[in-house]
């Protein structure tokens, strides 16, 4: 029972192995993605690609889509602090033009890519979904600005739609992986380091009220995470057996569920990871506190994992590395692919 899918923001780093992923499970794709931060060859053989922004979502969208997963936005959580209004207009103004096109069409299943970033500091962890939302950045706050509108589109509209709110996304599916110019995020870095690319890792604070002082977060598996997605899909078509829905998700609801392993590991301990992965010696520098940077943020999933049917394999951190190593190695560092 294959479906044709919108997949915005498919050229990104979720966006493609999300995309790789309903295409092998024999669905159509068509991949709409502006190339702002995503690369034209990260978009997978077989989904028909459209260049352009979310603003043209209409140009794309007719009756015989089943559905749309959102992922085209801007995600650095320095830059949003800096230019706090790129965030609203492209995250927040992008949905609302995508949620009128998918209106007009008549296309009414949504998945859309949220984050952890919608709690800011976590009262209590492991986080669950009815934890406070108090984001502490303009990125984390326009995704839950999106998050009401597609609450709101839902009631008003009869829209289906699914919020995953990842954790930090990590690995890599073979050629699809992360590649962030400039890079900012800490699996990636390090394995750079790991490779000879940059010298060394600075460890941002190492007097958090933690094991080891730094930073813990919950690393998920990129494949993982994609998985979830297709979930979450058939959780509003009922897919091919109607077991795990369409009653888990009618129209008229929206279901947020928070995607992550529950685990959580320091900075420290993906860098010693990185180490034995790699055999590579990597050498750390400590350094100042990052503004904005919550001392631990661990999920819980349980709503993901009793609603959507979802089952993370690959929760080993070690494996998780492996595989971004094995993309960084055979995918980056040469000029003008990372
Ligand atoms: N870190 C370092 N050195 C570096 C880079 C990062 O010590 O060079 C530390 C950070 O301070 C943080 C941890 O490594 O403690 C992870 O940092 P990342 O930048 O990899 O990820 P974040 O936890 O900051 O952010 C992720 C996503 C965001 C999302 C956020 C909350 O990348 O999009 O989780 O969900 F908003």
């Amino acid at each position: 029972n294959s479906g044709k899918y919108l997949v915005t923001g498919g050229a990104g780093y979720v966006g493609s192995v999300v995309a790789a992923h309903l295409l092998e499970a024999g669905h159509s794709v068509t991949v709409l993605d502006d190339l702002s931060t995503g690369f034209r060859e990260a978009v997978p053989e077989g989904a028909e690609f459209v260049e352009g922004r979310v603003q043209d979502a209409g140009r794309v969208l007719d009756a015989s889509y089943d559905g749309v997963l959102h992922f085209a936005a801007h995600s650095q959580v320095g830059e949003s602090v800096q230019d706090p209004a790129k965030y609203w207009r492209n995250n927040v103004g992008g949905s609302i033009e995508l949620l009128g096109a998918m209106r007009e069409a008549g296309v009414r299943r949504l998945v859309f890519s949220s984050t952890a970033a919608t709690y800011g500091e976590p009262l209590r962890t492991p986080i669950t979904e009815d934890a406070f939302e108090a984001p502490t950045n303009p990125y984390g706050a326009s995704k839950l600005a999106v998050d009401h509108m597609i609450s709101g589109e839902c009631r008003a509209h009869g829209l289906a739609a699914v919020s995953l709110r990842y954790f930090n996304v990590a690995g890599a599916y073979g050629r699809y992986g992360e590649r962030h110019d400039p890079e900012s995020h800490l699996i990636p870095i390090v394995l750079q380091v790991a490779q000879g690319r940059r010298e060394a890792v600075s460890v941002f604070g190492d007097d958090y009220p933690t094991p080891d002082g730094t930073c813990v977060r919950d690393y998920i598996h990129v494949a993982d995470l994609a998985e979830a997605h297709l979930l979450a899909m058939t959780a509003m078509t009922g897919g091919d057996s109607g077991e795990s829905g369409p009653g888990e998700v009618p129209p008229g609801t929206h279901l947020i569920c928070n995607l992550g392993n529950g685990n959580g590991f320091s900075v420290r301990e993906v860098i010693e990871t990185v180490r034995k992965v790699t055999g590579h010696p990597v050498p750390e520098t400590p350094a100042p506190r990052r503004e904005g940077d919550p001392a631990a943020l661990v999920a819980s999933a349980e709503r993901a994992i009793n609603s959507l049917g979802w089952h993370p394999s690959r929760t080993d951190l070690a494996e998780i590395v492996d595989d971004a190593w094995d993309f960084t190695q055979r995918y980056t560092g040469q000029a003008g692919t990372s």
